[in-house]
């Protein structure tokens, strides 16, 4: 397996283009299973997530097919061939579950494994369940599958979400657009990764009103059609290296990066003493005058601070003055970062969902691996400020989820190389 070597090399200067959103596009990929006409989509991210969902969409008679450099990506389902999502797609990737409702919605049957459990928390999927058979559907467990039937279709209802899931709200908001009759979605995740998904269903000829709400309406239509859509720019993607010049010092500039996908995120990173600027095409972020200062954070669903920046945040506050309590309220456990972290010499202290970080001075390379995508890459990001060299192992969980990162951190003067086969 390969590793990643960075090693601390003072203020980064210069551009990151931001790629398309992961998590957005996967949702999106998964509604193609919907219309027997294509979906193109374009701003495809490049990652192995989505080339395993892809895998999983062939195997129900979805064809793929990539173009102009794999940024663009045709989705055909013509036919549905095959009612099963296997497990041994599904666990590789959680995202897979989304299939759920789009193929219970479409063929009136679907059995998809569980997912199993996760890194970073228990992640159950009952919201999922409940949502569909809200809607009227048959839900049994088998096996470790979810068999969910509903074979004179679904029906439109109102569905409540005890707190937000954006997977949940993802899977009902899919199956309810061939529903018979109005479903309004209560509780709902505001996401922009939910909104873009309503925005391609809509494009696709679904009836949506309410999506970026906590309350979303369905009207369920026949049939839905082709159409085109683009994916919005990935802002954890875009988080993720705002912290890079935070903690390295220095401007970078996020090419397609706004600041309406990270407002409260922009607005701790600020109190934190970065600069953001943005502009019409990008978001300039820089730290010139002194280190930064440490910041409290709790995480929370759209429009709060992600869980899925908490990590990186982390690493900054790590070389931070002052103590800062980062409280992470979404996952059970997302504070595997934090031993490897000390391990470069932070000090932190985790108890149960809260940790409290006191900035040292400086931190120290040390090779270090982690067992989810965000936490390998707060490590990256402390190896740019760290004293000499940091190994990362395990890098195939950076590969889920971030596109070329060694090139684009190089791109701004980090000192970053990928060297395969050990780690
Ligand atoms: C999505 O996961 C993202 N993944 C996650 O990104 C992200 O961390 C998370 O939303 C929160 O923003 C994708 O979009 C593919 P949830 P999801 O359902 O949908 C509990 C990354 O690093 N819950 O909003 O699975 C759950 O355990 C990742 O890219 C239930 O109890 O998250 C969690 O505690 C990781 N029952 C909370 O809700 C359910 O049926 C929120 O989870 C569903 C969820």
């Amino acid at each position: 397996m390969d590793s990643i070597i960075v090693h601390g090399n003072g203020p980064l200067s210069g551009q990151i283009p931001v790629s398309g959103a992961k998590n957005t596009c996967l949702k999106l990929m998964a509604a193609a299973l919907l219309s027997d006409e294509p979906l193109t989509l374009t701003n495809v991210p490049r990652l192995s997530d989505i080339r395993t969902l892809s895998t999983l969409l062939q195997s129900h008679g979805c064809e793929v097919a990539l173009l102009q450099d794999e940024r663009v990506m045709v989705l055909s389902a013509r036919e549905i061939t095959n009612r099963k999502a296997d497990y041994e797609i599904v666990r590789k990737l959680r995202a897979s579950f989304n299939v759920l409702g789009p193929l219970l919605a479409r063929e009136g049957e679907a059995i998809v494994s569980l997912p199993g459990g996760c890194a970073i928390g228990a992640r159950k999927v009952d919201l999922h369940m409940m949502a569909l058979e809200t809607l009227g559907a048959d839900i049994v467990l088998e096996e470790g599958y979810v068999h969910a039937t509903a074979p004179k279709g679904l029906t439109g209802a109102v569905i409540e979400f005890p707190f937000v899931s954006v997977g949940a709200t993802e899977n009902a908001l899919t199956a309810a657009t061939l529903a018979r009759g109005t479903t309004v979605i209560k509780n709902a995740a505001r996401e922009p990764d939910t909104v873009d998904l309503a925005k391609c269903l809509t494009e696709m000829g679904a009836k949506i009103s309410g999506a970026g709400t906590s309350e979303i309406t369905v009207e369920g239509v026949e049939k839905l059609h082709a159409a085109t859509h683009r994916v919005i720019p990935d802002r954890i993607e875009l988080g993720t290296f705002m912290i890079a010049p935070a903690i390295a010092g220095g401007e970078v500039e996020l090419l397609g990066g706004r600041r309406d996908l990270l407002e409260t995120f922009c607005e701790k990173l600020e109190e934190a003493g970065v600069e953001i600027e943005e502009t019409n095409h990008s978001l300039k972020v820089s730290r010139k005058n002194g280190g930064a200062k440490a910041v409290d954070v709790s995480t929370a669903p759209f429009p709060g601070f992600p869980t899925d920046l908490q990590a990186q945040f982390m690493a900054l506050m790590c070389t931070a003055e002052g103590t800062s309590v980062l409280e992470e309220t979404i996952f059970e456990n997302r504070f595997m970062h934090a031993p490897e972290l000390i391990r470069m010499g932070a000090e932190i202290d985790v108890h149960g969902g809260t940790a409290t970080v006191t900035g040292v001075e400086g931190l120290k390379g040390a090779p270090v691996m982690a067992t989810d995508l965000r936490a390998s890459v707060s490590l990256i990001l402390a190896g740019l400020a760290a004293e000499g060299e940091t190994v990362v192992s395990r890098v195939y969980h950076l590969d889920r989820g971030y596109e070329r990162i060694e090139e684009k951190l190089s791109a701004v003067g980090a000192r970053i190389e990928r060297v395969q086969g050990d780690g």
